[in-house]
């Protein structure tokens, strides 16, 4: 029966019945997680938070956002590329996916530099992914002031260090190493951004508009998230400063914080925080411990709380190609 049927026929049927017949048996949105630095897709750890996930909104459909199908290349890929084209590389991917391109809304959830990778794939391609919820832990959404990467006794990655700090704002370190383009330059004086990091930052000035030239799709694609979700770790040694996961501004010398509200980039509303706050969607949260360190209690929270279906749901793929060949 369903052979007989044009595959677009079928489609077209599959969405005008959706709505009617559903209601019934409502899954959780999917959920995109994005990993951090040195992790990789495929990484154990990170499928025991997609498990967790399922666990707690049964049903979910879990996408672990790649690079490369293979882990290592993956990995490789959290160090080294235009994190421009990964974006790219990225929205292409999920808006060509079979489950996810069906599905009416997307929830996300990312890992310290994952964290700002998935606000700039919002910002950026929200004509063609369409997230509600976005979930931030540790992440370096003002930037990071210092390289505070490798493990003791690790010199691959002091080399790698070595690199990044020699020509932080060279077009080649720019274009090839990722932790570089959302590394943030303040002339701590007058707590403005350096004229070399707004010339020559490859992401984060971007996404941050911090230009004179705004883009206002990226405030109007950030503002129609439903909740953003901004996770920091109280005791992080790694990101610094820590406060970045909340966009605020850290004083290096004083260590005095201006927070978020207080910033331009608030204030002016260059990104779409402002309304997005103003609708009650923009969450401030800390958790303790040092960087990624996260139990399974403060993500089971997160899922209920953000993930639920209860809030957005859909029927998955499966059941509405299954109401079809039923009728
Ligand atoms: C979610 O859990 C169910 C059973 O609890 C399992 O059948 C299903 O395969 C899981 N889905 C994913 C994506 O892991
Ligand atoms: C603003 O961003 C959107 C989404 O990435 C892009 O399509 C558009 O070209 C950008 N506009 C400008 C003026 O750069
Ligand atoms: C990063 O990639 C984009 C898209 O290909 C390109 O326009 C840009 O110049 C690249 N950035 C650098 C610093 O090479
Ligand atoms: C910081 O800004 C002040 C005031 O504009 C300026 O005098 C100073 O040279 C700047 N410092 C650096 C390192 O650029
Ligand atoms: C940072 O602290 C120093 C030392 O107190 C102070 O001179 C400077 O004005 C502060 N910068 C900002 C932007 O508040």
């Amino acid at each position: 029966m369903l052979s007989l049927l044009p595959l677009s026929t079928l489609l077209l049927v599959t969405q005008a019945l959706a709505s009617p017949l559903t209601g019934t048996e409502s899954k959780p949105l999917p959920l995109l997680i994005w990993h951090g630095l040195g992790d990789n897709y495929a990484a154990d750890g990170l499928h025991s938070v997609g498990d967790l996930a399922n666990e707690t909104n049964p049903g979910t459909y879990v996408y672990y956002i790649r690079l490369d199908e293979d882990a290592g290349s993956d990995r490789s890929a959290t160090f080294l590329g235009n994190v421009t084209e990964q974006i790219a590389q990225v929205c292409n991917d999920i808006a060509e996916h079979d489950v996810l391109s069906q599905a009416p809304g997307l929830n996300a959830l990312g890992f310290s530099q994952g964290g700002q990778f998935l606000r700039g794939l919002i910002e950026r391609c929200g004509d063609r992914v369409n997230i509600k919820n976005l979930v931030t832990f540790g992440s370096q959404h003002n930037g990071i002031a210092k390289y505070q990467i490798c493990k003791d006794g690790d010199w691959i990655c002091k080399g790698y260090i070595g690199l990044l700090k020699a020509n932080t704002w060279g077009a080649w370190v720019q274009g090839h190493l990722v932790p570089a383009q959302y590394f943030k330059t303040t002339n701590e004086t007058t707590g403005e951004p350096t004229d070399e990091y707004l010339e020559a930052s490859n992401f984060l000035a971007d996404i941050n508009n911090e230009r004179k030239l705004k883009n206002v799709t990226y405030a109007k694609n950030l503002a129609a998230l439903d909740n953003f979700v901004m996770y920091i770790f109280e005791d992080d040694t790694t990101v610094i400063p820590k406060e970045s996961g909340w966009f605020a501004y850290t004083n290096i010398t004083t260590e005095h914080v201006t927070p978020l509200r207080e910033r331009d980039i608030y204030k002016e509303d260059w990104i779409g925080l402002k309304k997005l706050d103003e609708k009650g969607g923009l969450h401030f949260k800390t958790t303790e411990g040092g960087h990624m360190n996260l139990g399974d209690k403060v993500l089971k929270d997160v899922f209920k709380t953000y993930f639920s279906p209860a809030k957005a749901s859909w029927n998955g793929v499966f059941e509405s190609v299954q109401e079809i060949i039923e009728l």
